[in-house]
Parts: structure tokens; C-alpha cells; sequence
């Protein structure tokens, strides 16, 4: 048993949130701080209650060295084992709440910190800034305080138990507790102090918070500012002390005067008095406003001056004047409508978990913004302090989530009054902290945690303590419809992953809430199928404003097995059980940070400004809201037959934000009409930004100036054009391709789960394809048993020419593909090829891809859980070279393109390895040709793949040359 706190069990009492705690309060900065982040002693119990006394004071036994900030389940415990464990919705152990599971992993961190006579004059805090999951502190063998809240600081008052010189500092954190019933989160269970700690030194009157509220008005382009300037007086008050407050605005020049106010003396008039604050106020005629696009912020200075007049005590904030409302449908920013570009970001490192350092966190949001993305979620709870500073610094706009959610028991916690005061407690002391914060335009009350009273309780408390920012809660709108449902606890239609149509029709209801998608577009795997159709919905249709892409990162954790083997693990890999497998690793970029190929499409999806084909002209859009186009350069490239003929600078008028200009073509449509015809518009930045030097291409569209015709005679004219200058045929390597037929493919993460079948069912999420598919038995009978295929082949003198004719019966409806595949010899090892690239593309995730020739090496397999990978579509040839330069070429004669892949793997490869690690290329490329394959969707978490994206029944035709 945990000494000094008797025999109360608080970790096993989901209404102890704190003992001994101070109140929450923004950050400040200008206290002494000791910082003991670094090595610490941390000796391990199987569970709380068998934490002896002498584990706090005494000598460390079995202690280890582990490092502060970390997580105790990605470091060496010596003979204690403690993994890292991942699930989903279950918990790891059986309830109900609050019962917790006979092994609870529980540490106890000690290290020693020295103070000198001058800090024992003034107060000393303790900062813990994060423990998963509760914790207790003590100093000097004296029990100080407990908390909750795996996600947020906690400080202590310890001025009375430390002394002069060497002070003991030890820290109890329990791995499970009632509250990790509202930390379920789908993500690794970890355990131990994943953020700074550090002892703070302050004066005994202090300036304890420093909120600041501001407002602008888009009307008159007046803003304000009001500081409050909460003080700590430790005791009696003396009288004599003043607040001074300073506004400066972004160009460091002082707004009006400072403002010098006493701080209220309590004792006169004890039924007016409201604390010791206060409030100055700024009213400024012309505001700098802030926004993500031009993140300018005002600086606040608060100076404590004591009764002699010596400034004791100055703390900087900085802020942004803007406003964000809900108006006719929209969220508005500053009285503009913002789309929401956005992503869920977990925090999350393969090495050190969750304790993510400022350099993580900063090239976190430096490769979002490479990629257009400017919104983010922080799923599912609040972050370090320093995240904030960041997105307000560079630009981003912030949903800030409690760390709330009870997905197991989704639908009882939220009216379960013993956990009441935790809802309330969590999402107020996220709101205390961090609402200076500009880059912050919602609160999210938390995530899948039902919707009952508690959520009531939160959302009036956040109303009355900010009204400056709106409410999101998804769950809130599930009850009673989008429409009206959760109107007191969310300002704005937030559902997770929701079929296009249902978003539509929102847009088309009497629904008086914007729409943004809290969650869409599952990015696991092999993934993010019809990105481009919802933005296309979102873009035309009253009341859709976006949404957050399901998730940044995958979780993938570093893992060195025994046989030296290094590899990114997911649920299960660490031996735990029960898990949910890879599910985990869903996300735009890989655990260490390498985009996956839908990064193209978000960048796509997201750009600033887009180019369509008007009559005879083009139309440019800006799609900012703040900005014009001033700081990017098009340059526009002529591509006849895949190749760039032509490119120039296109003159652009000004656009304003939200506006759009027809301009006419910068080049004449070319005569020649054997080939097809596209132009491109890119736009580069003209300067050097924080996130890509100058040339970066933010933006592109392609436009088809003169569509391929349809008989593919293109295909034959341009394979006779190259030939001609080439040696002649080789016709024995033409003899050793044996195209067959190819109906199926390595099952993608939305196919179904193929580590885990039952996890479809047991989540109730997941695609059926896979099983459909294994039903029909397309991955084990030969597929020239399932359909009518014919195939002829015919030797001329350009090369061979193989035709296919395929008819799929109804019972076939909706394989994975209808096409060839076959080994080519091994020394053709390069590509190229006249289609769409550079990277992979699929047919409902082909937006970000042009059409061109392209030079390449076979793409290596992106995927955490190998599966189907490489696809370009619309090729009009493929070549493969040797190192000699010698090439086999496949030219598309029939219908105009085809889809192609060479990659080092068979389907069975892929299908039969559980991870990358198990994936070993051959010695020779496999080549696939298809005339049709079903986009990748979304299914293992959303929409499975949309009709218009699948295969019919019926006939299918297709030719192709392979030359030599
Ligand atoms: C959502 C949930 C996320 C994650 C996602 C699936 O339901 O909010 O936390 O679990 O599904 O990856
Ligand atoms: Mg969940």
C-alpha cells in the first residue's frame, strides 16, 4: 500500500481526481526553473498496493535508470516486463469500471534535486507534465499530492518539505486506474512520465494565471484585447501591490498606454470581491488579426510590482485578435469561411512513444504543411504546452480534445455520476491552460464516450469560462440526427467517417451547423479511395466545411527481435493479449515519418488554389481565405503525347481570397490529333517559407486539352515512331512472356483484415471483400476456371500483340481486377512509362497524379502489413530497361490506356507476409496489366470503395504490344 494515503485506494476511485493539486493555469514562463528532466531511478511493482514504504525513502533495490521524459513500456526494466499494449475499443483487462486488474504496473521514479538557501526563501512548485496514468508525489519521504489525467500537467505546492541542499523527489505512477475507463483510446497503452518535470521557484505573491480574451470584428477591422491577471497572495494580502499590463502589437510597437491597476484588496468589501485580478483592457481601431494563413501575434506583458514599487514578477503571452463564430451554416474565422484541411494527430514516436520531443512535434507539423495540410485535431487529448505555441506560431488551426473517451463503456460513463466531476474536471483544466492559444477554434469535449449528462455538465462550464470559441462532440450529434442532435454540447456536425451521400444531404437539410468531418477517410494501409469526391461534394455544397483525415501517423513501435531483426511492430507483437493487431497503423505517414503514396492526393485535395478548363479558357480559384495568390508562381507545361513541348509563366490577375478569374489558354490547342494533349498549371512558392524553400509546387491541376482516342491506334503509331531508331526485335525475350490471367490481388487493409478476420466483426468495422473474394476461391483455383477468357497472340513486325476478351459472369460482380500478369526476364530491373505517376496511383486516388512520362525504380513496398502496392494508372506504354539500355516495352493498343505495375513481389508474397520484415524481394520483376481495378475505398474504417469504382459484370477487352 501506497504510504501516507492510508488506506484510500485513490487510483481506484474514479471521483478522487486530486489531491493537494494547485489550480490549473496558462503556461508561464518567468519562474526559476530546476529542470529535472534526465536520467531517474525507477523500481517497478506489480501493482500498487505492493509499493512498500521504504520504496519512496529507502534504498532502491531493484530500481533501474530509465529517462524522464519516457515511457516506462519503451525502456529496459531490467527483469521487469512491461510491453507496451495495444487495443482498440476493449480494454486490457475486464471490468466494469471501476475495477482494475490484479497486475497493475506501478513505478516508483525517485531522484534527488539540491536547492540553496536562496530558493528556500521563496515558494517551490513541482511540475509533472504528464503521467500515464495517475500519480502521487513525494518529497522527502512526505506524501504531497495526487493526480489525474495522463495528458495534461499537475503541480504541487512543496515549499514546506523541502530543505537547504540535497531534497528526495519521488514520483508513484500507477499504469491502470479508474480513469483509464476514460482513456481508452484506440492507441499503446504506456505507463511513466512521458513529459517534463521540473521544480519551479516563486515569490510568495505571485502572478498565478494570466488568461487573455480577445475579439476582432471583420466588419470594421477593430479588435480587442483583455488581460486578467489572476494573483496568488499566500495569506493575508498586503496592500500596495500593482499589476502593470502592456499590449504590444506584432511589429513589437506599444498599443496605447500600460495599464497600472492595484490588486484588489479583499477584506474591504468581501460581497464584491471576486479574487485578486485584474482586468486591463485594449480596444484597438485597426487589428492585426490573426489567422492560420498570417498567424501574427500581439504580445502581453504583465508586470507584479510590489508595495515598494519593484517589479517582482514578468510574464509574456502571446495572443492573437480573431474571432471564430458559427454563422448561416458556417464556421467562421475572423468573418470567413476556413476549409478545414485536417488531420488527427496522436502523439507519437517509434523510439520513445509518447514522449515526443519539441524537434518531433515541430517536424510533425513542418511535413503537414509541406503537404497542404492546415488543421489539426490533436486525438484524443491535449498535448505539451509547446505544441500550441508551435501551431500558433506557424500557422495551424487546432480542435483541442479533452482526454475523455470511454469507448467500452461508450454509452454508461457518460451518466455515471462518479465519473461526472472527471468529465468536468479533464475538459476545464484543458480549457484553463490553453485558451490563450489563437491557433485554437474548437473545443472538442472528447471522443466516443457516448453522450449523457456529464458531457451537459462540461459543455456549460466551458460556455460560461469561454465563450469565444465553439463546441465540438461528435457523439453529441448521434442522438437526434445530425440536424438537431447534441445542440448543448456541440456548435458544429462532426461525424466520423460518413458516407459522401449522407454528407450531402446534410447540405441539402434545414441542419442550421456547419459540417466537418471529425474523422474521414481511414488511412490504413493501402487507402484513401475518393478523396477527391469528397472534396468535390465539400466544395459544392452549402454547409460542408471538411475535415480531419484519420490519422497522421501510424503507431508502428521499433522492435529488435532476436535475431537482430529491426521492424515496426503493431498490436500483438509485443506478446500482449487480448490486442487488435494492426489497426494501429493506419496513417498518412509511416511511424518515422515517411509519406505514405495518399500523401500526393491529400497535398492535392487540400491546395490553395486550383485551375479548371472553362469554354476555351481556364479558371483559377483561390481557395484561402485571407490570402491572394501574390506569393506563388504558375508555370503551365504543354504535354503532347507525354512529353513537354511547350511551358511558360502563366499571367494570373490578382484573385482574391474565396474568388475566382477566367483567364484565356496561355498556348493554342495543338492541331495534331493523334495523340492526347494535356496541359499543366503548377504553382511554386516564390520565397523560402518555414516549411519548403522557394520552387516547392503547392498546387497543380492537369488539364486535358485533347482526350486519347479510343481505338489505341496512338499506342502502335508511337511504339513505330521509337522503334525506328532502335535495334531490331528481339523476339526469344518476346517468347519468354507468358501473360496470364489475373483476377485478384494481395488483399489491401480495406479489403479485410488478413491478420485478423474476426477483427472486422469484433469492431464491427472492416471490408468483406477479402472473404467474398476467398469464397470464390479467387486466390487458390486457376482463374481461367472462373471466367470466359480468350487470348490471342499475334507475331508482326513491330513486335507481338496480345488481345484478351474476358467476360465475367454476374456471380463475379466486384473482383479486385481484370487484367495479366507475368514475370519479365531479370535484367530488366528500371521503368518508364507514359501514364500516370510519379507515384502510385489507383482509380479513386488518381487526382494527384499526371499524366506524363516518367523514369523510375520499381517502388519497394510502402506498407507497414504488406499488400497490393505500385499501381500506375492510365499508362499508355510501359518500358522496362536493362543496365545495358536495352528495353521491353508494352504499348497499350486497345482501349486507350490500361492500368500497369512491375514490382519484386507476387500477390502471394505480399498476401503471405505478416510484416515488411517478412517481405523479400525476387530476383526478377513481376509485370501487371489491367484494363480494370477496383479503387482502394475506405473500408477497413468508412465507406467501402463507391459503385463507380468497381467491377461489373461482362465483357472486358484489351490489347497490348510487347516489343523488344
Ligand atoms: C475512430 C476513433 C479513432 C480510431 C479510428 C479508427 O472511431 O475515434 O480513435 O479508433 O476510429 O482507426
Ligand atoms: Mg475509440
Amino acid at each position: 500500500m501506497l504510504p501516507v494515503i492510508g488506506t484510500l485506494r485513490p487510483w481506484a476511485d474514479p471521483t478522487l481526481l486530486q489531491l493537494g493539486r494547485l489550480p490549473m493555469h496558462v503556461p508561464l514562463d518567468a519562474a526559476d526553473r530546476l529542470a529535472l528532466d534526465g536520467p531517474w531511478q525507477l523500481e517497478m511493482f506489480e501493482r500498487p498496493d505492493a509499493v512498500p514504504a521504504t520504496a519512496i525513502t529507502g534504498r532502491r533495490r531493484r530500481a533501474v535508470e530509465v529517462a524522464v521524459p519516457g515511457n516506462w513500456t519503451m525502456q529496459d526494466l531490467g527483469t521487469f516486463s512491461d510491453p507496451p499494449w495495444y487495443t482498440n475499443v476493449q480494454m486490457p483487462f475486464p471490468g466494469p469500471p471501476p475495477l482494475l486488474p490484479e497486475r497493475n504496473p506501478t513505478g516508483v521514479y525517485r531522484r534527488s534535486f539540491t536547492l540553496t538557501h536562496a530558493w528556500l526563501r521563496r515558494r517551490s512548485l513541482v511540475h509533472i507534465g504528464g503521467a500515464e496514468s495517475v500519480h502521487a508525489v513525494y518529497v522527502n519521504g512526505t506524501f504531497v499530492g495526487y493526480g489525474t489525467d495522463s495528458r495534461l500537467p499537475s503541480e504541487y505546492d512543496i515549499t514546506s518539505h523541502v530543505r537547504q541542499g540535497r531534497n528526495e523527489l519521488a514520483i508513484v505512477v500507477v499504469k491502470f486506474s479508474a480513469h483509464s475507463y476514460i482513456e481508452d483510446q484506440d492507441q499503446w497503452w504506456m505507463g511513466g512520465l512521458h513529459r517534463s518535470v521540473w521544480i519551479e521557484h516563486r515569490a510568495p505573491v505571485r502572478i498565478a494565471d494570466l488568461p487573455v480574451t480577445t475579439d476582432y470584428d471583420p466588419a470594421s477591422g477593430a479588435g480587442s484585447v483583455a488581460v486578467t491577471t489572476t494573483v496568488e497572495v499566500g495569506g493575508d494580502p498586503a496592500a500596495g501591490w500593482t499589476v502593470r499590463t502592456t499590449l504590444r502589437d506584432p511589429r513589437g510597437k506599444r498599443v496605447g498606454r500600460p495599464d497600472e491597476q492595484p490588486v484588489p484588496d479583499a477584506h474591504r468589501r468581501p460581497y464584491e470581491f471576486h479574487g485578486f485580478r485584474v482586468i486591463a483592457r485594449w480596444e484597438l481601431s485597426r487589428a492585426t488579426p490573426w489567422s492560420a494563413e498570417s498567424p501574427a501575434r500581439y504580445t502581453v506583458t504583465a508586470e507584479l510590482i510590489d508595495p515598494a514599487g519593484d517589479v517582482a514578477q514578468v510574464e509574456t503571452q502571446l495572443v492573437g485578435v480573431k474571432r471564430v463564430e458559427v454563422r448561416d451554416r458556417q464556421l467562421l474565422v475572423n468573418g470567413r469561411a476556413i476549409w478545414i484541411f485536417g488531420v488527427n494527430r496522436h502523439d507519437h514516436h517509434p523510439d520513445r512513444g509518447k514522449a515526443v520531443t519539441v524537434d518531433d512535434i515541430r517536424d510533425d507539423l513542418l511535413a503537414m504543411r509541406a503537404h497542404n495540410i492546415t488543421a489539426i485535431r490533436t486525438s484524443h487529448y491535449p498535448n505539451d504546452a509547446v505544441f500550441y505555441d508551435l501551431c500558433d506560431e506557424l500557422g495551424f488551426y487546432v480542435v483541442d480534445e479533452a482526454n475523455i473517451e470511454s469507448h467500452a463503456y461508450n454509452r454508461s460513463l457518460c451518466d455515471d455520476p462518479t465519473y461526472r466531476s472527471a468529465w468536468v474536471d479533464r475538459g476545464a483544466r484543458m480549457v484553463q491552460r490553453d485558451r490563450n492559444h489563437p491557433c485554437i477554434i474548437l473545443w472538442s469535449l472528447g471522443n466516443e464516450s457516448g453522450y449523457g449528462d456529464n458531457h451537459d455538465a462540461l459543455a456549460g462550464w466551458i460556455r460560461k469560462a469561454d465563450p469565444t470559441r465553439p463546441l465540438h462532440y461528435e457523439d453529441a450529434i448521434r442522438i437526434d440526427g445530425w440536424v438537431d442532435g447534441g445542440l448543448t454540447a456541440t456548435d458544429v456536425v462532426c461525424p466520423m467517417y460518413p458516407e459522401i451521400a449522407d454528407i450531402q444531404a446534410y447540405g441539402d437539410s434545414a441542419g442550421t451547423r456547419p459540417l466537418i468531418m471529425c474523422e474521414y477517410n481511414h488511412a490504413m494501409g493501402n487507402s484513401n479511395g475518393s478523396l477527391s469526391d469528397y472534396w468535390h461534394v465539400i466544395t459544392t455544397t452549402p454547409g460542408l466545411q471538411g475535415g480531419f483525415i484519420w490519422e497522421w501517423k501510424d503507431h508502428g513501435l521499433r522492435q529488435t527481435l532476436a535475431d537482430g531483426t529491426v521492424r515496426l511492430a503493431y498490436g500483438g507483437q509485443f506478446g500482449e493479449s487480448p490486442h487488435d493487431g494492426n489497426f494501429v497503423a493506419d496513417g498518412l505517414m509511416s511511424a518515422d515519418l515517411e509519406p505514405h503514396p495518399a500523401m500526393h492526393e491529400v497535398a492535392w485535395v487540400h491546395r490553395p488554389v486550383t485551375v479548371t478548363a472553362t469554354r476555351g479558357g481556364l479558371r483559377i480559384e483561390n481557395r484561402q481565405s485571407f490570402a491572394g495568390l501574390g506569393a506563388l508562381k504558375a508555370r503551365w507545361e504543354l504535354f503532347v503525347g507525354g512529353e513537354i513541348t511547350r511551358r511558360g509563366s502563366l499571367r494570373v490577375p490578382p484573385v482574391e481570397p474565396h474568388g475566382s478569374v477566367t483567364i484565356g489558354l496561355p498556348v493554342e490547342r495543338p492541331e495534331r490529333a493523334s495523340t492526347d494533349v494535356q496541359l499543366t498549371v503548377r504553382w511554386e512558392l516564390r520565397a523560402d517559407t518555414w516549411f519548403a524553400p522557394a520552387g516547392h509546387v503547392v498546387a497543380w491541376d492537369q488539364i486535358e486539352l485533347r482526350a486519347p482516342r479510343r481505338t489505341g491506334r496512338s499506342g502502335v503509331e508511337t511504339a513505330r515512331t521509337d522503334r525506328s531508331s532502335r535495334a531490331a526485335i528481339d523476339q526469344a525475350a518476346i517468347d519468354q512472356v507468358a501473360p496470364v490471367l489475373h483476377l485478384r490481388r494481395a488483399p489491401i487493409d480495406n479489403d479485410g483484415f488478413k491478420l485478423m478476420p474476426e477483427l472486422g466483426r469484433r469492431l464491427r468495422v472492416g471490408g468483406r471483400s477479402m472473404e467474398r473474394w476467398q469464397d470464390i476461391g479467387l486466390d487458390t483455383v486457376d482463374p481461367e476456371s472462373l471466367v470466359d477468357h480468350e487470348m490471342t497472340r499475334r507475331v508482326d513486325g513491330t513486335g507481338t500483340v496480345f488481345r484478351h476478351v474476358v467476360d465475367v459472369p454476374d456471380e463475379l460482380t466486384d473482383l479486385p481486377r481484370v487484367g495479366v500478369t507475368f514475370p519479365v526476364p531479370a535484367r530488366f530491373r528500371s521503368l518508364r512509362w507514359f501514364g500516370r505517376g510519379p507515384h502510385e496511383s489507383y482509380p479513386d486516388r488518381r487526382g494527384a497524379a499526371t499524366l506524363g512520362i516518367w523514369d523510375a525504380e520499381p517502388d519497394e513496398s510502402p506498407y507497414l502489413v504488406p499488400q497490393e502496392f505500385g499501381l500506375r494508372t492510365d499508362c499508355r506504354w510501359l518500358e522496362l530497361v536493362d543496365a545495358d539500355g536495352a528495353v521491353m516495352r508494352i504499348d497499350v493498343v486497345m482501349p486507350a490506356s490500361l492500368h500497369m505495375s512491375a514490382t519484386w513481389h507476387t500477390d502471394d508474397d505480399l498476401a503471405d507476409a505478416a510484416t515488411a520484415t517478412e517481405l523479400h524481394r525476387r530476383d526478377h520483376l513481376t509485370v501487371n496489366i489491367d484494363v480494370a481495378h477496383r479503387g482502394v475505398g475506405t473500408a477497413s474504417c468508412g465507406p467501402d470503395t463507391l459503385p463507380q469504382y468497381r467491377l461489373a459484370a461482362g465483357r472486358y477487352e484489351f490489347a497490348y504490344r510487347i516489343s523488344v
